[in-house]
């Protein structure tokens, strides 16, 4: 596999990730965040970086490929279209659309300058270049000039750009009339139970925003998130929970095969294994994960 950008010497990048994880308070952005983590990846095979969708898949590779299917089959992606694939990650979906779906035209927009850098030497490798570009920018600034696009993904990333309201309507922008979006998105789970369910739910969240790089417009409800879609001009807009299908199974997945956490950095895979003595309804409580979908009129 080729190597990504020059990265910091060990110590530089022991001491950052010692900073991240284990120092309360400290904010770092998705860029920042996902530079550090680099090529550790869920996933053993490829570089997918999302929790999969966990239906039917009986292994972490299937389930981030799945997660893929299930937005490439919400937008109802076919061949003639041209696709915006907003926070791409290292591009292993946009292959995927491409070797599946015979899509013939993939824009990959990406925050992290060393995930498209890595991204595009495996595109090129895989001879899939002439069909797929992976491009650094940000989902919110959108470096096109009008309507382009017939379908465009989020797949895990909306919950980072800052903010997904301003994508929603850049996303508007570059759709052509009757084009489909879809998103595989966290936002925080409803604050119900008792007074301490509550505040786990709640601390939860403010924990993994302030780690992730997630700005605090972007904690929305269904409710809020339907608003903003609408607010955008969206129509056809439908919104569903999978968080049965995300979380119990990569909980699952992880107890029983624990050398998926070796592919994580020595220093993040503590707290992971932390989690591992909890059951996936406690450790998850405070995220809910969304399929949405909707289309421009037109
Ligand atoms: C959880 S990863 C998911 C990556 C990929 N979709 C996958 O499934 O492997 C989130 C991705 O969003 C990207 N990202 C975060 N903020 C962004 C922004 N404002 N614009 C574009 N990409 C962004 C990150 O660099 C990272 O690649």
């Amino acid at each position: 596999m080729p190597q990504a950008m020059q990265r910091p010497s060990r110590w530089k990048e022991n001491l950052a990730y010692l900073k991240w994880f284990y120092w309360p308070g400290t904010r770092m952005s998705a860029r920042d965040v996902y530079e550090l983590v680099d090529t550790h990846a869920f996933s053993a095979d490829g570089l997918y970086m999302n929790l999969g969708y966990w239906k039917t898949a009986p292994d972490i590779d299937t389930a981030c490929r799945d997660m893929a299917r299930l937005l490439a089959d919400a937008v109802k992606l076919g061949p003639d279209d041209s696709l915006l694939d907003a926070g791409c990650g290292f591009g292993d979906q946009d292959m995927l659309f491409c070797d599946e779906y015979n899509v013939g035209n993939v824009v990959g927009i990406n925050i992290t300058p060393s995930q498209v850098n890595l991204g595009n030497e495996r595109i090129r490798e895989a001879g899939l270049d002439q069909r797929i570009t992976l491009i650094e920018g940000s989902a919110t600034e959108l470096p096109f000039d009008g309507p382009q696009f017939d379908a465009v993904v989020a797949l895990e990333s909306a919950f980072h750009f800052c903010s997904r309201e301003d994508f929603f309507v850049d996303a508007f922008r570059v759709m052509n009339p009757g084009a489909r979006i879809a998103l595989a998105d966290m936002i925080p789970a409803v604050p119900e139970g008792s007074w301490f369910s509550r505040y786990m739910k709640r601390s939860g969240w403010k924990f993994f925003s302030q780690k992730y790089g997630i700005p605090e417009a972007n904690a929305d409800t269904f409710d809020s998130y339907r608003e903003k879609l609408v607010k955008a001009g969206y129509i056809d807009i439908e919104l569903v929970s999978i968080r049965a299908q995300v979380f119990r199974g990569l909980h699952s997945y992880m107890k029983a095969q624990p050398e998926m956490l070796a592919r994580f950095h020595p220093l993040a895979r503590f707290p992971y294994k932390m989690t591992l003595f909890f059951d996936a309804d406690k450790v998850y409580q405070a995220y809910d994960y969304i399929l949405a979908t909707a289309r421009k009129p037109g």
